[in-house]
């Protein structure tokens, strides 16, 4: 099976992504839009990202033309009868989907790969759709396509034998790395990504933190590439919207379903970055001014105080103890049972140190706003960037990270995917610095297992009780997952 020219149908984000990796990688592209107005835009996004990397010096004036030179644009689906692949990225839309592969069916040669780029969609459906089954498979890239290293092969059940291996070594032909995995809803990246990014939305719409420090705690405290509403702008609010309507559907988890905010926003016309506007618009502002209402008379408490005081002993900010405007309470857990004790629970705030940069900065029903002022102030004089939040189960970071990496487990415990290929497809697919696995391992089995125990305990959610597998190695006293 070789593959020499490629179809790309649809050159919006992804399809223009797609098409300038299979031009760099030197293969000839035939790019294919539904009117002229659309495949103008098609053309800027693809001269507009290669004229970038010749900006950057990534690549030649020569070379950003023959790539160009080798992407043939056109309105005519016919144009693809002589492709070897064609692989479509038009929107999310089973129905639509369906439509065009029965016509690529008809155009086609009988030996063509056709493939699509669903996110979520059954690849089964639309290849039932066509008259070559076997030869229909997923081949999903991730935003942005010339960037992010994974693409994950979605074979069905009726995918012949040597399509996947054929088109898994066309991907490493373009520097991509290639899993392959059954048709399930999500596949393996948008089944952990999607469900986090809807969650850090849920979070921000009960009010447990806002939109800047959500992302912050994400991307400086956890070191992911990009806190959660960048990313969701970036994805697109629709695409998002849309896949989580499908797990929902497969599912009916509740928490699945999609963010009544992302309804609204994608309502709004607010897709994110395609559109101009999402949870970011023009601005991008993180909150700052240190000392504000310093100096400040605080005291510390809890497990790890004393890096705490030193730190701000350091920056030259003494605790005062009795008589405090602030204490500061050191905590993985809801401070509020601390506050009550205290003889003013107003002056309380919990703070949770996430990584060596970012400090969460819990309030009480009871926490003044004068003392969660004074609070953050102390984190910035002391190093660190605090990350405002209500006084919850798992605060941000670890509501949001731990039901994360159970789903990983619980997807692995399912047969659906290896350690291995899961942690690969989150660090390849999302730009994780490392897969979920690694994460449970490094941060120890018996502590996520208990953050989630505590996040079952109070959102009663059921998908945060421990996945059996996790509870089981605990109790078995096992750092590792075995590798099968
Ligand atoms: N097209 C081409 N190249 C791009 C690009 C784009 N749209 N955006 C960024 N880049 C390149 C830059 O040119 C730069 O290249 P060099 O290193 O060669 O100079 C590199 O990527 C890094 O870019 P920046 O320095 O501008 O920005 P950054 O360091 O913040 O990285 C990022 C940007 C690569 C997007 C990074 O933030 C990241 O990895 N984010 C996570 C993205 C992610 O999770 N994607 C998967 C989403 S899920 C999905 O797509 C599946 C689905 O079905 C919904």
């Amino acid at each position: 099976m070789a593959f020499e020219r490629v179809g790309v149908v649809g050159l919006g984000t992804m399809g223009a992504g797609i098409a300038e990796v299979f031009a760099r990688a030197g293969l000839r592209v035939i790019g294919v839009e539904a009117d002229a107005e659309m495949l103008a835009r098609g053309r800027g996004l693809l001269e507009r990202s290669t004229g970038r990397a010749v900006d950057k010096g990534k690549l030649t004036g020569a070379e950003r033309d023959e790539i160009l030179g080798r992407v043939t644009l056109t309105t005519s689906r016919a144009d693809l009868r002589d492709a070897d692949l064609v692989i479509e990225a038009i929107p999310e839309i089973l129905d639509y989907k369906v439509s065009l592969f029965e016509d690529l069916d008809g155009i086609c040669k009988p030996e063509t790969v056709l493939a699509t780029n669903t996110s979520s969609l059954s690849v089964t459906a639309i290849a039932a759709a066509t008259g070559r089954p076997g030869r229909v498979v997923g081949l999903h890239f991730f935003n942005p396509a010339p960037v992010m290293r994974l693409v994950e092969v979605v074979s069905t059940v009726v995918t012949e034998p040597g399509v996947v291996g054929a088109v898994s070594e066309l991907a490493g032909r373009l520097g991509k790395t290639a899993v392959t995995v059954g048709d399930r809803a999500g596949f393996v990246v948008n089944r952990l990504l999607l469900p986090y990014l809807n969650h850090a939305v849920a979070l921000m719409e009960q009010g447990v933190a806002g939109r800047d420090d959500i992302d912050l705690a994400m991307k400086v405290g956890v070191g992911l590439p990009m806190g959660p509403f960048t990313l969701l702008d970036l994805i697109g609010l629709d695409t998002s919207y849309e896949v989580m309507e499908v797990l929902f559907d497969e599912t009916r988890e509740r928490r699945h379903a999609p963010s009544p905010l992302l309804r609204e926003l994608v309502t709004a016309g607010l897709l994110g970055r395609k559109s101009g506007r999402g949870f970011y618009g023009e601005e991008r502002a993180h909150p700052s001014g240190a000392g504000r209402s310093l100096p400040i008379a605080f005291d510390v408490a809890g497990p790890g105080s004393e890096e705490l005081v030193a730190r701000l002993a350091a920056a030259g900010f003494e605790r005062s103890g009795e008589g405090a405007d602030v204490v500061l309470r050191l905590a993985d857990r809801p401070v509020v049972e601390h506050a009550v004790r205290l003889r003013d629970p107003a002056t309380m705030v919990g703070v949770h140190l996430v990584g060596d940069q970012v400090a969460e900065l819990a309030s009480t029903a009871l926490t003044s706003d004068a003392a969660a002022d004074a609070a953050a102030d102390l984190m910035k004089v002391a190093g660190l960037s605090p990350v405002s939040c209500k006084d919850r189960a798992g605060f941000v970071v670890d509501a949001l990270l731990y039901p994360y990496l159970n789903d990983a487990v619980r997807m692995h415990d399912a047969g659906y995917a290896s350690i291995d290929d899961i942690d690969a497809a989150m660090r390849l697919g999302c730009g994780y610095p490392a897969g979920p696995f690694q994460t449970l391992e490094s941060l120890g089995l018996a502590r996520v297992r208990d953050g989630l125990r505590a996040l079952y305990a109070e959102y009663r959610e059921p998908a945060f009780a421990p996945a059996p597998l996790l509870d089981q190695l605990v109790t078995a006293g096992a750092s590792e997952f075995p590798r099968r």
